[in-house]
């Protein structure tokens, strides 16, 4: 008898909210990183809406797959004046994911740093991959902590797509059903 506890009992943590092509998002914050400015795009990625961003630090975002020190080089780049990009895995309102590339610089006014301004654009699923299982190490050699990520292959995900077409419900309601039915096994 096969039986399997879910964390949280939910595998909405698994999906991958795809960012579109053809948009940018868009943030600013102030010189702590509380954010000044969302775009529609922004708050639609990641599932909030832009009065729920304003105010709040960018970390709202922050996905427990990103190791500290990616960020410990962006605010040193940043203090340092300099422009960072670089690849981010961020969390979703509803606890998925998207991955960007973001390029974060600083907002001056005749000459003073008044602001930071980030653009993000979508990756390839061959750099998350990459990304992952290179953050996924320096997590792990760094910081200890132990959450590796597996992705579903390409026809598994194109299989589940097709069955939430047929049941009618999203990919996540969907693996959380055939979760439950695993667990009665
Ligand atoms: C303009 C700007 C944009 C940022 N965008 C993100 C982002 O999309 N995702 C993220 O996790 N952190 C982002 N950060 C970094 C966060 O401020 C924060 O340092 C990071 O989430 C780590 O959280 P922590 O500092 O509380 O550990 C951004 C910072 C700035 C200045």
């Amino acid at each position: 008898m096969a039986r399997f506890i879910l964390e949280g009992g939910s595998f909405a943590p698994f999906i991958q909210t795809p960012v579109p092509a053809n948009e940018l998002i868009v943030s600013r914050t102030d010189l702590h990183g509380i954010i000044t400015y969302a775009n529609e795009t922004f708050a639609a990625i990641s599932g909030y809406d832009v009065e729920e961003l304003i105010g709040k630090p960018h970390n709202i975002v922050r996905h427990p797959d990103m190791p500290a020190s990616v960020f410990a080089s962006l605010w040193e780049t940043l203090h340092q004046k300099g422009a960072w990009s670089g690849y981010v895995k961020n969390l979703r309102k509803d606890s998925g994911y998207y991955w960007v590339y973001a390029e974060i610089s600083g907002v001056y006014k005749e000459g003073v740093l008044v602001e930071y301004k980030s653009l993000r654009t979508p990756i390839t699923q061959e750099q998350a991959t990459t990304m992952q299982e290179r953050y996924d190490t320096l997590r792990t050699t760094q910081e200890q902590l132990i959450r590796l990520c597996t992705y579903l292959s390409k026809h598994s995900y194109e299989t589940l797509t097709q069955r939430a077409g047929i049941e009618g419900c999203s990919i996540g309601v969907l693996i959380d059903r055939l979760a439950a039915k695993t667990a009665e096994v």
